[in-house]
C-alpha cells in the first residue's frame, strides 16, 4: 500500500517549531511504514509566512515569494528527516520524479516550483506513484464551507465530490502563503486521476490510524 501525506506546515510550525509534534509524527510514520510505503510532503507553516511577509515589505515579487516559501518547506522537511530514527537520507527530495524513484520506506520532500503549495506537490506525487491514498493533514477537523475560525456557522463536510471541493476552493486566492485547506492544483490533480483523498486533523493519531485503516474517522472524504 502506498500513502502520500501532505503535512501542513501549521502542524510542524504553528507559531514556533513544535518539536513534540514532529517527534510524535515521526514515530507514527515509523510504525505505519512497516506495512506501507510512505511519502510525506512538508509545508512551510509560520516559517514560510514570516519570511514571505518580510520579503513583501522589501517589495519582492510573488514569484520570488513563492521561492522563499519553497525554501521554508524544505527547511521543515529537513527537521522531519532529522527526527527519524533511521539513517535517513538528506537533503529532502526537490523533485517529484526523484521522490517517486526513491527506494526509501519513508520518502520526504518539500515544495518544488512556484504557483502551487505543497498540497499540489503531494497530489502530483500521489498521482505519479499511483498512491492508494492521499491524506491531507491540517489543523482543522474537516473541510468547511467557510473559515471555522472566523464564522461560528461554518458547515462541516464529511464527504465531498471532487467538483464540490473545487467550487469551495475557487473562491480562495492564489498568493504566496495563502491559508487554504487545499490548493486548486491539488484538487484538480486528485480529480483527474480519481485519487482517494482524506482531509483531517493531523494531531489525532488514533483518528489518523482509523482513517488509513479504512475505519470510521473524523474528517472529510473526497471522491
Ligand atoms: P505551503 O505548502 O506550506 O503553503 O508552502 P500554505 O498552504 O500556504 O501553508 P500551510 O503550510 O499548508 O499552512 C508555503 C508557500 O511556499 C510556496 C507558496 O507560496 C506557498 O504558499 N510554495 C510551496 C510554492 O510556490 N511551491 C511549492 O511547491 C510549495
Amino acid at each position: 500500500m502506498k500513502i502520500v501525506f501532505s503535512l501542513g506546515g501549521s502542524m510542524m510550525c504553528p507559531d514556533d517549531i513544535d518539536d513534540n509534534y514532529i517527534d510524535k509524527f515521526s514515530r507514527f510514520l515509523e510504525e505505519i511504514s512497516k506495512h506501507a510505503k510512505i511519502y510525506v510532503v512538508v509545508g512551510g507553516g509560520k516559517t514560510a509566512r514570516k519570511y514571505v511577509d518580510v520579503a513583501r515589505k522589501f517589495k519582492a515579487g510573488e514569484f520570488f515569494c513563492d521561492i522563499i516559501g519553497i525554501y521554508a518547506t524544505r527547511l521543515n522537511a529537513c527537521l522531519l528527516i532529522s527526527s527519524l530514527n533511521s539513517d535517513h537520507s538528506y537533503p529532502p527530495f526537490e523533485s517529484i520524479e526523484d521522490a517517486s524513484n526513491s527506494n526509501e520506506k519513508i520518502v520526504i520532500m518539500g515544495g518544488t516550483h512556484p504557483m502551487h503549495t505543497t498540497d499540489g506537490v503531494a497530489a502530483m506525487l500521489a498521482e505519479n506513484v499511483k498512491a492508494d491514498l492521499f491524506v491531507n493533514l491540517t489543523n482543522v477537523d474537516y473541510v468547511y464551507d467557510k473559515d471555522p475560525g472566523k464564522y461560528n456557522d461554518a458547515k462541516t463536510y464529511e464527504k465531498l465530490s471532487y467538483d464540490d471541493l473545487i467550487k469551495i476552493l475557487n473562491n480562495s486566492e492564489m498568493i504566496a502563503s495563502a491559508n487554504n485547506i487545499m490548493d486548486l492544483v491539488a484538487a484538480k490533480t486528485i480529480k483527474r486521476s480519481s485519487i482517494k483523498t482524506l482531509i483531517l486533523n493531523g494531531k489525532d493519531f488514533e483518528n489518523l490510524k482509523s482513517a488509513i485503516n479504512g475505519k470510521k474517522f473524523k474528517g472529510t472524504v473526497i471522491g
